[in-house]
């Protein structure tokens, strides 16, 4: 089989990447290791910035998230039994939509299948050959036999633990690692949501209330990395969400039952450069955030905005010139994005190693931002447009 692209994993990177070539007329093959029930079932984050809900827009990709996602106009933060509003529209002038990341995976998959083109499920890639050639070749299992796939260029969207990186030459590329030894426990909830996006700092840890629908709730609370979510029962979960989120009346937050559990190890994590020959990553497999902020999805969508124009123009003029910038135009937006989904997740969690002064500055923080106008703008601009690349495509 030959393809112009070939695409290494169906999740947020490979798929957009997908569609935004296929827009420009570029053809190309994707390699997905699992089965298309475990990649629409995988629970991620539920948060689109502008720049992905209108990527998604100018896609033809919309039409469901127009139907069913919620626009998200605050984001609260509490301490100290108080909460700071950050009015997001009245801050940056736009707003964030709320709508799972496994939403929009269903959506892009749908799409490429009815369109017909290659989107090949439980096809794992086992090497990347030539990338310093202008043949590069991918070799994959599909049904217990080899196969390979001629390209022009690899695309490795195949997240942390895939073969894009692996294949790239070792003593070229820095990594940069970070991990936290605590984690989220997130559940799924047949709950009224609350109103605004809130993020809670209590004395007993990290809680976030977020939403997927106006009938079931996403819920966060931090716990220790080792934790199994099937040690939490519904009731030992509530009752810690409202303590964290200063709800001692019970009454704000509306429970109900909890139809899914998961837990995510904190990370940062960045891979530099995004690029050898012809191999190119994006998304997970070169950068993971902390998921304070929910900017994995967004910068990933950001990632295959550059390269598929870079590609673009490769096809259109021969020019490298796009492509071989491709990793530092990608590389100045990705650590602004890891620097401010650590700095919240800094400023939001309890650190067990926390002596009483850290606390102390971490609650001056929280009180500063609650203050100033200037503070909270630039926390809503970060929130929102980190990966707007206005007038981009
Ligand atoms: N061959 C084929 N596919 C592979 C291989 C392989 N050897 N290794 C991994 N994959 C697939 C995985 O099964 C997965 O479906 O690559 C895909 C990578 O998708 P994601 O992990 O969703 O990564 P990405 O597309 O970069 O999306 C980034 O999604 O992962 C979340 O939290 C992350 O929100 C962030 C966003
Ligand atoms: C979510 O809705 O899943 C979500 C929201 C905000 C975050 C992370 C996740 O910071």
């Amino acid at each position: 089989m030959r393809t112009q692209v070939g695409i290494i994993g169906a999740g947020p990177a490979g798929l957009f990447l997908a569609h935004l070539l296929k827009a420009q007329g570029i053809e190309s093959v994707i390699l997905e290791a699992r089965s298309r029930p475990y990649v629409e079932g995988r629970v991620r984050a539920g948060v689109l910035e502008p720049g992905t809900v209108e990527t998604m827009a100018r896609l033809g990709l919309d039409a469901r998230l127009r139907r069913e996602g919620l626009v998200d106009e605050g984001l609260d933060m509490r301490f100290r039994g108080r909460t700071i509003h950050l009015d997001l529209p009245g801050l940056t002038g736009k707003s964030v939509m709320i709508y799972g990341q496994q939403e929009v995976v269903k959506d892009l998959i749908a799409a490429r299948l009815e369109a017909g083109d290659p989107l090949l499920f439980e096809a794992k890639v086992t090497g990347i050959e030539g990338i310093e050639t202008d043949r590069p070749r991918i070799r994959y299992t599909q049904d217990g036999e080899e196969h390979v796939l001629d390209c022009d260029f690899v695309a490795g969207c195949d997240g942390y633990h895939g073969a894009g990186r692996a294949a790239m030459p070792r003593d070229r590329m820095t990594l940069f690692e970070q991990a936290y030894d605590f984690a989220w426990l997130g559940v799924l909830a047949r709950a009224r949501p609350m109103a605004d996006m809130t993020y809670s700092n209590s004395n007993r840890g990290f809680a976030l209330c977020s939403r997927r629908s106006m009938q079931v709730s996403r819920l966060y609370l931090q716990v220790p990395a080792e934790t199994r979510p099937e040690d939490w029962s519904d009731d030992r979960f509530w009752e810690e969400l409202h303590a964290r989120m200063f709800d001692e009346g019970r009454s704000e937050i509306a429970e109900g039952e909890i139809f899914q559990r998961d837990l995510a190890k904190l990370r940062a994590f960045v891979a530099a450069p995004m690029q050898h020959g012809r191999l190119f990553l994006a998304g997970d497999a070169v950068h993971i955030v902390p998921p304070a902020g929910a900017k994995g999805l967004n910068m990933a969508v950001a990632d295959v905005r550059v390269l598929s124009r870079a590609l673009t123009t490769f096809y259109r003029d021969g020019s490298c010139a796009e492509l071989d910038g491709y990793s530092a135009t990608c590389l100045d937006r990705i650590w602004k994005a890891v620097r401010f989904s650590s700095a919240l997740t800094g400023l939001l969690h309890r650190f067990d190693e926390h002596t009483p002064i850290q606390r102390g500055l971490q609650l001056a923080e929280l009180e500063y931002i609650s203050g100033s106008r200037n503070a909270q703008a630039s926390i809503a601009e970060q929130y929102v447009l980190l990966n707007y690349l206005p007038g981009h495509d």
